[in-house]
């Protein structure tokens, strides 16, 4: 981690850390990542001086969550060009730290063809990292919007289909201002519910393995004051069965051009109980997430992960690579199926929620006239 400090700071609370943000010290600029793999316990920041560091953060997930790691890829841009190193590399080490989450390769795209621009335009290559940097605040900034205009259109659809408020809403991973430059996607649609004293209850899966909805819902939750409940992802089949849950709500990686969904592991089989238990499934998610060049489920890429990630338990700190560190909970040798993501095709999605409005019944029309209508504004 040659170039990725962690600093930490005892006084400072967490309300007071962003997810991510853009420094300039006497040394250099430099990309301060709050580190999400050692939350909930420790709230320690990573400062990343060049683009490898952030390659590293984004595969340990101290970075993560798609919106997110859209701005991290497009911040990462910046840095390299402000740091004189060669862009295109970087560009493309940092798009392929991992395949599903179409932001991040948005992000970075930005944040090159704004670098590009200038030095086409006659600009030098301090004037080009400047571009690069304002295009990633730029993409920041809309996605912190996005976030807001999620949130509302998300709660006046929650009150259409369930008239009456009180609502009990199942999450799955995180989805808040962990992984935003706002407040998030779906978590963002609870809080505003919360906010507004319609929210009941926001059940979080853990989400095995990595236990995003444990360690970063939760603590998001906790934080906000709201009314919530861990569950592990099992039960989830027998609360919805009990009728104890009125909408699952979750964020998304990559949606397909035919409106298949790309989420963390886990959501597919709950789109599967939601339309069993006859409950909405409702992702939340922005423009960027849409992937038109992805025509449909099977076409998008799946990140496979570490097998150690499944048969051993690392929390709160997830290694980096190679074998282990954590406690094992099945035999040595024990090979382990782990994809990161799954897949829900459009026809379980009761509606998609962007900035841009909402997408139901999901097909693949509905979903190419929002990005046409995205594109012109
Ligand atoms: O592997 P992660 O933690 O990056 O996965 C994150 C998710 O799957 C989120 O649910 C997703 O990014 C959508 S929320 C913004």
């Amino acid at each position: 981690m040659a170039d990725q400090q962690a600093r930490t700071d005892g006084d400072k609370r967490s309300t007071e850390i962003p997810a991510i943000r853009w420094e300039e010290p006497p040394e250099g600029p430099v990309l301060v990542l709050l580190d999400q793999t050692r939350l909930p316990t420790e709230e320690v920041e990573l400062v990343c001086t060049d683009a490898s560091a952030l390659v590293e953060a984004i595969r340990s997930l101290a970075v993560r969550g798609a919106p997110l790691l859209g701005i991290a890829g497009a911040y990462g841009v910046a840095l390299a060009a402000a740091r004189g190193f060669d862009v295109a590399e970087a560009a493309r080490a940092l798009e392929g730290a991992r395949p599903t989450a179409v932001n991040l390769s948005v992000g970075v795209r930005r944040a090159q063809a704004a670098y590009q621009d200038a030095l086409a335009s006659g600009g030098d290559p301090t004037e080009a990292a400047t571009a690069a940097l304002v295009a990633a605040r730029a993409l920041h900034r809309q996605d912190a919007e996005a976030s807001a205009l999620m949130a509302a259109h998300g709660l006046a659809l929650l009150d259409e289909l369930l008239p009456g408020g009180g609502h009990r809403i199942l999450t799955h991973c995180n989805s808040g201002s962990l992984v935003s430059g706002g407040e998030g996607t779906a978590f963002a649609v609870a809080l505003a519910a919360h906010r507004q004293g319609r929210l009941r209850r926001l059940w979080v899966d853990e989400t095995r393995p990595l236990l995003q909805g444990a360690r970063l819902t939760a603590y998001e939750a906790a934080r906000t004051g709201m009314a919530y409940t861990l569950l592990t992802d099992n039960a989830a089949g027998s609360l919805l069965a009990a009728g104890e849950v009125d909408a699952v709500l979750i964020g998304a990686d990559r949606i397909a051009a035919d409106g298949s969904v790309a989420n963390k592991v886990g959501s597919y089989p709950l789109a599967v109980l939601a339309r069993y238990h006859h409950v909405p499934f409702i992702v939340v998610a922005p423009v960027t997430t849409v992937d038109p060049d992805t025509s449909d489920g099977a076409s998008i890429e799946v990140e496979q992960r570490p097998g150690f990630e499944v048969t051993e338990v690392a929390v709160p700190h997830v290694p980096v690579t190679g074998a282990g560190g954590g406690v094992p909970v099945a035999p040595l040798g024990t090979q382990a199926y782990n994809p990161a993501f799954d897949v829900t095709p459009p026809e379980l999605v009761t509606a998609i929620v962007t900035e841009e409005g909402i997408v139901s019944p999901v097909t693949a029309q509905a979903l190419a006239e929002l990005c046409a209508r995205s594109r012109q504004v």
